[in-house]
């Protein structure tokens, strides 16, 4: 069993925690998280209630989708743009997601977009990368939940430029997988999500240059 607890996390999302894997420092491993704190980012509308949603287990999920993408694809395009899967390992803060942990060339776990967006970076500087990645989707129909920010890592490139990687959000949730099957079908749901994916990210980072309007000072303040 792999020893957790005594780490911290290198990342925490609404759902999971998540750590570099102590045997494999190539690896993370996703566990749900316990806490009470805990707040999925929920999105959109659903008829499903949000206590429900909640408790949805990302892991499982996730596991089956990229393991039939490794099997249909193969592990050399599946990594093109998606972490590969190593399965499930017990955790003493219970069953763990082991996946790639996407690292810039110098050793740094790479961030992801919502990051960026807050460190300052322009959108227009991730939109080749978005290109690449769009069009990587399309060629090989590989269906994603709604694309946020935060579910996509941009790993730096050795010759300058990024690549991104989406860490969450694979698969498809249809419960008639008619998609899956007709090739049409799917690129017509890629597209889809590709049409208003980008639009998101651009608005996520025009807002996060926008500087908080309670963060101005309240009284003028006179240089020293
Ligand atoms: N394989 C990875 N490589 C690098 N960073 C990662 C990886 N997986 C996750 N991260 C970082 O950890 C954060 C949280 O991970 P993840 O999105 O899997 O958690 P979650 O709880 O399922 O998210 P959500 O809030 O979208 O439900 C991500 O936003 C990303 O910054
Ligand atoms: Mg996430």
């Amino acid at each position: 069993m792999l020893n957790l607890s005594s780490h911290e996390p290198f990342a925490i999302g609404g759902r999971r925690a998540c750590y570099v894997a102590p045997d494999a420092p190539d690896q993370c491993v996703k566990v749900l998280r316990a806490d009470r704190s805990t707040r999925a980012r929920l999105s959109g509308n659903s008829w499903v209630p949000a206590a429900w949603r909640r408790a949805y287990d990302n892991n499982a999920d996730e596991q089956h989708a990229l393991e039939s993408l490794q099997r249909r694809l193969g592990p050399g395009i599946t990594s093109q743009h998606l972490p590969l899967c190593h399965g499930v390992c017990a955790t003493d803060l219970g069953p763990g997601l082991r996946l790639d942990l996407i690292r810039d060339p110098d050793g740094a776990i790479s961030r992801d977009l919502r990051h960026h967006a807050r460190a300052g970076a322009r959108a227009a500087e991730f939109r080749p990368a978005f290109e690449a990645f769009g069009a990587w989707l399309l060629e090989h129909r590989v269906m994603t939940r709604v694309l946020h920010d935060h579910n996509l890592v941009a790993q730096k490139q050795a010759g300058g430029g990024w690549r991104l990687v989406l860490i969450d959000g694979i698969g498809d949730r249809a419960w008639i997988p008619l998609r899956r099957w007709v090739a049409p079908a799917a690129r017509r749901a890629v597209r889809q999500r590709l049409a208003t994916g980008w639009p998101r990210i651009e608005e996520r980072f025009a807002r996060a240059a926008q500087p908080a309007a309670d963060s101005a000072p309240s009284v003028p303040t006179s240089p020293a």
